[in-house]
């Protein structure tokens, strides 16, 4: 089964690490990503500090699950003047990137929404130091998943698809 289908959100980790080796490779395939004029808008922050992690719970109701994570990478978008519109963009194929390697490498994964909402920016901002020049775009938790064996449920829908001949 591809892994795009394999994927789905994890919001219970067990309590084991992710090695360092396994990181690099979630950061290697972000900045595989492609991105408007390879502008490559991203820079990563990884998080294994229990506090720092706890503390990012907060940031929204969206992120409580953070609180079960060994890890989490926030990723950031920094100012560009390549193509300066479509950076989220851009953000958002690096964060589904590491989604699809956490995949690959048997983690659960968790996208926590973080860009547009100003107020979620700020909190993170007030728990992280984060350079002026980066914007916090999103956090993914991730870890080793308590349930491996989630059911898949195809989405596909023929009606949403227009084929033009
Ligand atoms: C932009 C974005 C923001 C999201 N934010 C959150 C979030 O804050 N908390 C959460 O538990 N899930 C969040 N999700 C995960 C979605 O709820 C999840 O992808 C969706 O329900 C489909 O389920 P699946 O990922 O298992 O296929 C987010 C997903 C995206 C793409």
């Amino acid at each position: 089964m591809s892994l795009c289908l394999k994927r789905r959100s994890t919001r219970n980790f067990i309590d084991s690490p992710v090695h360092d080796d396994v990181i690099d490779q979630l950061l290697m395939s972000a900045m595989q990503a492609p991105s408007a004029k390879n502008q490559q808008p991203w820079e990563f922050m990884v998080i294994k500090n229990r506090e720092v992690l706890d503390r990012l719970s907060e940031v929204s109701n969206g992120a409580r699950h953070l609180k079960k994570a060994p890890i989490a990478i926030i990723t950031l978008m920094r100012d560009t003047k390549t193509s300066p519109y479509m950076r989220p963009v851009d953000m958002a194929a690096a964060t589904q990137n590491i989604l699809i390697e956490a995949t690959e490498q048997n983690l659960g994964s968790l996208w926590i929404g973080v860009y547009p909402l100003d107020e979620r920016i700020d909190n993170i901002k007030k728990i992280v130091t984060i350079d002026e020049t980066l914007t916090p775009f999103s956090i993914v938790a991730l870890g080793y998943p308590e349930n491996p064996n989630v059911e898949i449920k195809p989405r596909f829908d023929r009606n949403r698809v227009k084929v033009i001949e």
